[in-house]
């Protein structure tokens, strides 16, 4: 018997998907018996059969199921048929379930693209099938459905192939199968039609059953991606995880990555007892003949082949989110086992999935496909996905909201992640700021425009400057002049603005000096990029907090007036957002402190936390 058979099908409710499901599933006999009564009432009852089942109905009832609060919804169905055992990954068709069906595809060797006859290729179809071949599926079934209604005319038929193959062939996918058939009546899904005698290909079942796949993960190189270590007690420790791709032995050899460490596997541990031999898929906990310092999120692999350590990665990313990605941001990048903070350090382009052309591109919007760089905070363990999709994909994380905002897929990693090295000096942060008798420091005001942080910034900078301290201000408008002269005031921009101030008081910290920033700086994860830029004890977020009301009320530039006018666009708390710190370090209430008491607050903080040092 052939191997097991993972496929998806593509495809919106409309082209017959769940009819198509309903089918194989019912024929093949694998419809549990009180599903199959709740059918039939059905049928009768609902159905848009006359009476007759109506499979749609089928699996209607199945997502209803389980339409309970699961983000990433995947139903994946067995069946059998004599021939060979299948798993379907049935994913929701609408657009904004691109995720469902990533997660589906990551897992398949197989798509089933859904057709309607009488609609022919359409920009879904084209999206589908290039999210299939990202993912990594080479073979493809094209499944023209509802010929009935087209009164099975086989000139539409090659119409409808002839356009999918060109498109088909863009984008990688050359192993494409076309079946007509109309799910609905029957045709060429399980049984032959005999309304379509101009076709002699298999029907779609008999196609499935024989298809070979050219996957073989077990044949693969050997991964694990540790998922904990279990240390009951100091006799005990084990690395657990399920196996990625290839096989493992005991006294095989592992290499730990990223650290790159050697070791032989002692034991393969599982509940029912220890195991002589394990295969990709299977879960196990493995131990070693000697001890050295493994972490959950690093990977095993065979010594033999092991995976590439880096930290900057191109990568084909598919955005799937409301929120735009905005490059520059700190997102939670999750690659096997292990998290990272990452972030997109330059666009490439996105790709138009109808024309396959590449577009310029500032941000990413929901369902958006696009090259990209990223770089990591940390170096990981990778495979390129073309060669294993356990260590080659990955998925981003909103910090905020904890999201799943992205999927991805590495390329290949960039050169100048193994080619630039830290070059180490002599003369340090504390030798500098020794020398003027201060600890360095960030004060970060933040607040909506006209709330008084310049002011403040300033009236404290005088104050410091009198006590013989070295610091420097960086201003918005200020450096909106120079280093930040070409970014306007999208999201995308301020996010860019505020990760090079963040990286240029980062310098000046290190430089020793007193950093005062006053940039509006409207996102709490910007600033806490700003705040994990630097060693804890030294970012002070100061929030000048001027109601709006207020602010809109001094209007020291006349700005607001602007904005309300509509001669501003995307102007901070009237068009655009501001995100009020959670957990300053210092707020100031600008409608009870004075420029001169809030400074005084400021310093009173300095001293107490050390900074200011003696003279
Ligand atoms: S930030 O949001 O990117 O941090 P930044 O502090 O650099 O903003 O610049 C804010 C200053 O630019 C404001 O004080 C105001 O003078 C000016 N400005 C011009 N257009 C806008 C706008 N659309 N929104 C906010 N500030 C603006």
């Amino acid at each position: 018997m052939a191997h097991l058979l993972r496929f998806i099908t593509c495809g919106s409710v409309d082209d017959g998907k769940s009819t198509l499901i309903g089918r194989l599933l019912y024929d093949s006999k694998m419809v549990f018996d009180d599903q199959l009564s709740a059918l039939e009432r059905d049928s009768k009852a609902v159905g848009t059969q006359n009476g007759a089942l109506d499979f749609a109905l089928l699996m209607d009832g199945l997502a209803a199921e389980r339409e309970q609060g699961i983000t990433i919804d995947v139903a994946y169905r067995f069946f059998s048929t004599g021939a060979r055992t299948f798993i379907v990954a049935d994913t929701p068709g609408h657009e904004q379930y691109t995720r469902n069906m990533i997660t589906g595809a990551s897992t398949a060797d197989l798509a089933v693209i859904l057709i309607d006859a009488r609609r022919g290729v359409l920009t879904q179809t084209r999206r589908h099938s290039f999210l299939v071949s990202l993912m990594g599926i080479r073979k493809v079934v094209l499944a023209v459905n509802k010929m009935d209604l087209i009164a099975y005319d086989q000139a539409a038929f090659d119409r409808i192939c002839a356009d999918y193959r060109a498109f088909a062939r863009q984008i990688g996918l050359d192993a494409v199968s076309a079946i007509p058939m109309s799910a609905l009546k029957g045709d060429n899904v399980t049984a032959r039609s005999t309304a379509m005698n101009w076709y002699d290909g298999p029907t779609l079942i008999q196609h499935l059953e024989t298809v070979e796949t050219v996957e073989r993960p077990h044949e693969a190189p050997f991964r694990l991606c540790v998922q904990w270590v279990n240390r009951p007690d100091l006799s005990f420790r084990g690395f657990a995880g399920t196996v990625a791709s290839g096989e493992i032995r005991p006294g095989d050899s592992v290499r730990v990555l990223p650290s790159g460490r050697d070791a032989r596997v002692a034991r393969l541990v599982t509940h029912d007892g220890d195991l002589t031999h394990a295969a990709a898929g299977q879960s196990v906990t493995l131990t070693l003949d000697h001890e050295i310092d493994i972490a959950r999120g690093d990977v095993l692999a065979s010594p033999l082949d092991p995976p590439a350590v880096a930290d900057q990665f191109n990568t084909t990313i598919i955005w799937m989110s409301e929120d735009p990605l905005l490059p520059g941001r700190p997102y939670l990048v999750k690659i096997g086992t292990k998290t990272v903070t990452g972030t997109v350090t330059s666009l490439k382009h996105k790709i138009n999935v109808n024309t396959l052309e590449h577009l310029a591109a500032k941000t990413l919007t929901l369902n958006e496909i696009a090259e990209a760089n990223i770089q990591l905070a940390q170096p990981i363990a990778f495979d390129p996905y073309d060669k294993n999709r356990e260590t080659g994909g990955f998925i981003v994380i909103d910090r905020m909201t904890n999201a799943t905002v992205d999927a991805g897929l590495i390329r290949f990693a960039l050169r100048r992640s193994e080619n630039i090295h830290w070059q180490a000096v002599e003369v340090d942060k504390p030798a500098r700021a020794n020398l003027k008798h201060q600890k360095a420091c960030v004060l970060w005001f933040t607040g909506l425009s006209g709330a008084g942080k310049s002011t403040i910034a300033n009236a404290l900078e005088k104050k410091l400057f009198g006590l013989g301290r070295h610091t420097y201000l960086l201003d918005g408008d200020n450096v909106r002049h120079g280093l930040n002269r070409d970014l306007g005031f999208t999201d995308a921009d301020r996010v860019e603005n505020i990760r090079r101030v963040a990286e240029v008081s980062k310098l000046m910290v290190d430089a020793g000096l007193i950093v005062l920033v006053s940039f509006i700086s409207p996102f709490r994860a910007e600033r806490e990029l700003a705040r994990n830029l630097l060693q804890p004890g030294e970012f002070f977020e100061v929030f000048v907090d001027t109601p709006l009301v207020e602010a809109e009320k001094r209007d020291p530039k006349g700005l607001y007036k602007k904005a309300r006018r509509g001669e501003i666009r995307n102007f901070t708390g009237i068009s655009s957002p501001y995100e009020a710190p959670q957990n300053p370090e210092l707020r100031i209430d600008t409608s009870r402190a004075s420029a001169d008491e809030a400074a005084d607050l400021i310093l009173r903080l300095l001293t107490e936390r050390a900074m200011l040092g003696g003279h």
